[in-house]
């Protein structure tokens, strides 16, 4: 696509996503980094709607309070209380389903756009994204007021592409300490989440605003949001794309995330 070409809701004379190096640079720096911040990446009447119809939502959101390990597994009886597998995190947090967001919100559109697919594809090293085959799971909004927080934990997916919609007035901060563990390798890395539980290693701030589209590499790196504080809900916006087409959801994992299946 030619660089004076316009798109309703992405800056593309700042990110040119259609143009290979472009691309090819935002690959590189997420695998440097583990983190890509494409800064003011959506125009700002784009995150002013979705801002706005994410608070009209926001009562229809399923919220859900829960305690976990960092590995979102089940606790292991055998094994001490103070072992990285018993230890809890809590995250208590509210959940938009995609059957909830319009057919035309603009957060709709760009994730259905083709060339931002095809964009992510070459950013994530996959030739193709594709989404849920569920209703609920593909676009979701996340959506946390006073006190509620997501705990320390990996992700099980390999890549997370969100944008914020509205920041809180205090906390509601991503933080994370990367390179904790090899999933790859099948590397617990007991220790190390021991560490960052204890408060004994040095944790990163990735410091984003509403409208930036951020990638993270979050099956390696421990990662929290802090506390929301204040009357100002923090909501962020969760692109989730597979890749392949029949990738699914269990039952449970729906249940667990939206309190219902359908
Ligand atoms: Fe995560």
């Amino acid at each position: 696509m030619a660089s004076n070409s316009t798109h309703p809701h992405i800056e593309l004379t700042n990110h040119p996503i259609g143009d290979d190096d472009f691309a090819a640079r935002c690959r590189d720096q997420l695998e440097a980094d583990g983190a890509l911040i494409l800064r003011s990446f959506f125009t700002r009447e784009a995150i002013e709607r979705a801002a706005a119809e994410s608070a009209e939502l926001e009562s229809s959101a399923f919220y859900s309070n829960a305690k976990h390990n960092v590995y979102l597994t089940a606790t292991d009886p055998d094994l001490p209380d103070d072992h990285p597998f018993n230890r809890p995190v809590m995250s208590n947090k509210g959940l938009i389903a995609d059957d909830l967001i319009a057919g035309d919100s603009p957060i709709r559109e760009i994730y259905e756009d083709p060339q931002f697919r095809s964009f992510l594809g070459r950013v994530l090293g996959l030739d193709n994204v594709y989404p849920y085959p569920d209703k609920l799971s593909s676009i979701v909004i996340s959506v946390a007021g006073d006190g509620m927080e997501l705990g320390w934990h990996f992700d099980t997916s390999a890549s997370s592409v969100t944008m914020l919609l509205q920041a809180a007035e205090d906390g509601g901060v991503f933080e994370y300490v990367p390179d904790v563990r090899d999933a790859d390798a099948g590397d617990m890395a007991f220790g190390n989440v021991d560490r960052v539980l204890d408060g004994d290693e040095p944790v990163r701030t990735l410091d984003f605003s509403p409208g930036d589209l951020v990638l993270f590499r979050g099956r390696n790196a421990l990662h929290r949001v802090t506390p929301v504080s204040g009357s100002t809900t923090r909501s962020l916006v969760i692109f989730a794309f597979n890749e392949r087409p029949d990738a699914s959801m269990t039952e449970a994992a729906l249940e667990t995330f939206f309190g219902r299946t359908a």
